[in-house]
């Protein structure tokens, strides 16, 4: 079991009008959110990068997406199939996402502005920077 990230499983209401789910910041996210972003129209793998800094709160709302978290010795997969679930990514991992399904929409709530000096886009650099420095 890698350390770094948790899988987490939200408050979730449903009643006969459908699903609500939510988190919020100082309960399940403690860190600020300061950017939003989504992905969608997917057809080729995405991520393949680690960041130094920089948390992440990352779900899918529609669809179903593969998520490869790897922490420089151990690799995992954790598939995002539903929208009451969500990855809290709170060290720096390397994350690969593939296996994309039924047109799958990816949010994410992340606690810095983009900075691409906060990107590692090489896995041997990610292990470089994680375990010499
Ligand atoms: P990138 O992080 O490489 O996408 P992914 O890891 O999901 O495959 O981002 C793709 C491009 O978009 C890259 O040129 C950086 C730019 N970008 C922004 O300008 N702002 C953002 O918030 C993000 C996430 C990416």
């Amino acid at each position: 079991m890698i350390k770094g990230y948790k899988l987490i499983q939200t408050t979730t209401i449903k009643d006969a009008r459908g699903s609500l789910s939510f988190v919020e910041v100082g309960k399940i996210i403690k860190f600020p959110i300061n950017r939003v972003y989504w992905l969608y129209d997917i057809n080729q793998d995405r991520g393949a990068h680690a960041h130094k800094e920089l948390k992440q709160f990352i779900f899918c709302a529609r669809g179903s997406v593969d998520l490869i978290l790897d922490d420089g010795k151990n690799r995992e997969t954790v598939t995002l199939d539903s929208a009451d679930k969500g990855i809290l990514i709170e060290k720096p991992l390397w994350r690969e996402i593939t296996n994309f399904k039924n047109n799958p929409s990816i949010i994410v709530l992340a606690s810095d502005l983009y900075d691409e000096k906060d990107y590692i886009r090489s896995y041997e650099e990610f292990k470089k920077w994680k375990f010499n420095s």
